[in-house]
């Protein structure tokens, strides 16, 4: 009963906003992020989880987040809040929503019944079933040993997202920095092998891989190592806390000028050397790099991110004149 395929959304920067914070949600509509989740879950007090769904409903409603990818982060299901912060928001505020963050996922049973309740409120709301994704977070050893189950429970599901700070605070790893490495661990990346698995996991099942928070939100220099890290690896982007990582992440998980236009002429000149009129040829010369058709899938990953991220190529292809 979902729509297939989904969307590909532009997720490079994934910012974070407490529903308890009715400043910041109106702050978050002018900024550049591609996406703005508004956290009913550990930025939200217990105290204000009731208040904060109605800041939450009304924030989207009243509009104004242009064309950024909106989603809400409900709390998990080992909490008492999870299916009235559902209901709540997607009953009220369904028709402006695009997504559920669901955190601290464990299980692929997890989603199936998230997916079922979607289902039941979009229903009995006449919305159109399925609409409405899923971004499903790993932080813990469980989520993540089970996470190719999770990519593949529900075609709801958009992202794969590492929750670093519940994740190292799960499996005891001796660090109190998220995003750094732990002290006397002094050889490789720490992170590495979480990151491939959910890497991995996401591109089995065609959905986004999405880094999560890099703390000390004054260090903007750090953020863009760290992130660049996760977009190196493939990563489709990573969340923001803070106003001044924004446009770092933008930027890291874009590719540069250079690589998005050396993509597009590589597929129009793949396109014509494989046709009649270019000889119907399947390996060829571009410049003085030999391309084929794994040069055509390298390429197409590089295309679909620059043109989700809005930019422009500055060169075409020219077929040679005889
Ligand atoms: C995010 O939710 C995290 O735990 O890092
Ligand atoms: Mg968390």
């Amino acid at each position: 009963m979902s729509i297939e395929p989904r969307p590909l959304r532009s997720r490079r920067s994934n910012l974070a906003v407490p529903g308890s914070n009715p400043k910041m949600l109106e702050k978050a509509k002018g900024l550049a992020a591609d996406q703005v989740f508004l956290d009913l879950e550990d930025s939200v007090a217990p105290l204000a989880k009731a208040e904060a769904r109605k800041n939450v409903v009304a924030a989207l409603n009243e509009g104004g987040y242009g064309d950024k990818v909106r989603s809400v982060r409900v709390n998990d299901w080992t909490t008492s809040w999870t299916y009235r912060d559902v209901i709540e928001v997607v009953e009220n505020a369904g028709t402006n929503l695009d997504c559920i963050m669901l955190p601290k996922v464990q299980t692929a049973d997890q989603v199936v019944a998230l997916d079922s309740l979607l289902t039941q409120i979009e229903k009995t709301m006449g919305f159109e079933v399925g609409r409405i994704g899923i971004e499903a977070q790993i932080e813990n050893a469980l989520g993540l040993i089970n996470v190719d189950a999770i990519a593949a429970s529900s075609p709801r599901v958009e992202t794969i997202i590492f929750g670093p700070a519940d994740f190292m605070a799960s499996i005891n790893m001796k660090t109190l920095v998220v995003g750094e490495q732990p002290p006397g661990y002094d050889t490789g990346d720490a992170y590495h092998y979480i990151l491939m698995r959910i890497l991995m996991a996401a591109r089995a099942y065609d959905k986004q891989a999405i880094d999560g928070p890099y703390l000390k939100i004054r260090d903007v220099e750090g953020y863009r190592r760290v992130a660049g890290r996760s977009a190196a690896l493939g990563f489709d982007g990573k969340w923001v806390l803070h106003p001044d990582q924004v446009a770092a992440a933008n930027e890291v998980f874009s590719p540069l000028q250079e690589d998005y236009d050396h993509a597009e002429l590589t597929l129009d000149a793949y396109d014509y050397y494989t046709s009649a009129e270019g000889g119907a040829r399947g390996a060829v010369m571009l410049g003085d790099e030999m391309i084929d058709e794994a040069s055509r899938k390298m390429a197409l990953v590089i295309s679909a991110k620059g043109r989700s991220a809005g930019m422009t190529r500055t060169k075409s292809f020219e077929p040679p004149q005889d």
